[in-house]
């Protein structure tokens, strides 16, 4: 008999009173998710930054406002998914996570994961898919190319902060969501 699902909202309590890791410390929110518990798809970002941290949601800042458009291409709203980060609390100057923070969040995303039980995960950049693919190859490979995590499909997306930084990765991310919003509807399978 498979472990019983967690409701999000007692969920996000646990989280409020993890002290697992130093990241709690420095934080201003906690960043736990945000969206529809019901959705298709769930969006998976690495964690939160400045703006994030201010206002306790993933992706509201530039990155947010970019992914708000990309979703758009897709045919969806942030409503219709949900969105959560792989590490819920801000790394100090958005460095990369250190092992044990992530190790200490992952039972977080993985419950959620459980009780959301998304058809989809879009995993946006390198850190995130290397985190629910378990593997080493690179976002650069890995993007828009249907894979499977045990019951789920990954669909892994470069992350939408990337294209700020490097133009070049704006048409990839175009086309990818745009190819997510076909496999959604139907009209391609991979
Ligand atoms: N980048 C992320 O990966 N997550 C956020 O919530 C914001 C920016």
């Amino acid at each position: 008999m498979s472990a019983p699902k967690i409701p999000l909202d007692d969920l996000r309590v646990y989280c409020e009173d993890c002290r697992a890791c130093p990241l709690w410390e420095g934080r201003t929110n906690l960043v736990f998710g945000v969206g529809n518990p019901e959705a298709r798809v769930l969006i998976v970002g690495e964690a939160p930054g400045k703006n994030e941290d201010l206002q306790g949601e993933p992706f509201v800042g530039k990155a947010g406002q970019s992914l708000n458009r990309l979703l758009s291409l897709a045919g969806l709203e942030r409503d219709d998914v949900y969105i959560a980060n792989v590490l819920k609390c801000r790394p100090p100057s958005n460095r990369n996570p250190r092992p044990e923070e992530i190790q200490a969040c992952t039972p977080f995303l993985r419950e959620q994961t459980r009780t959301i039980d998304p058809e989809y995960i879009v995993t946006l950049g390198n850190f995130s898919t290397k985190f629910i693919l378990k593997t080493e190859v690179g976002i650069t490979r890995l993007h828009g190319k249907l894979q499977s995590a045990g019951k789920f499909k990954v669909f892994p997306i470069f992350h939408p902060a990337a294209a700020i930084y490097d133009r070049s990765k704006m048409a990839a991310l175009e086309d990818d969501f745009a190819t997510l919003g076909k496999l959604l509807s139907g009209e391609i399978q991979l």
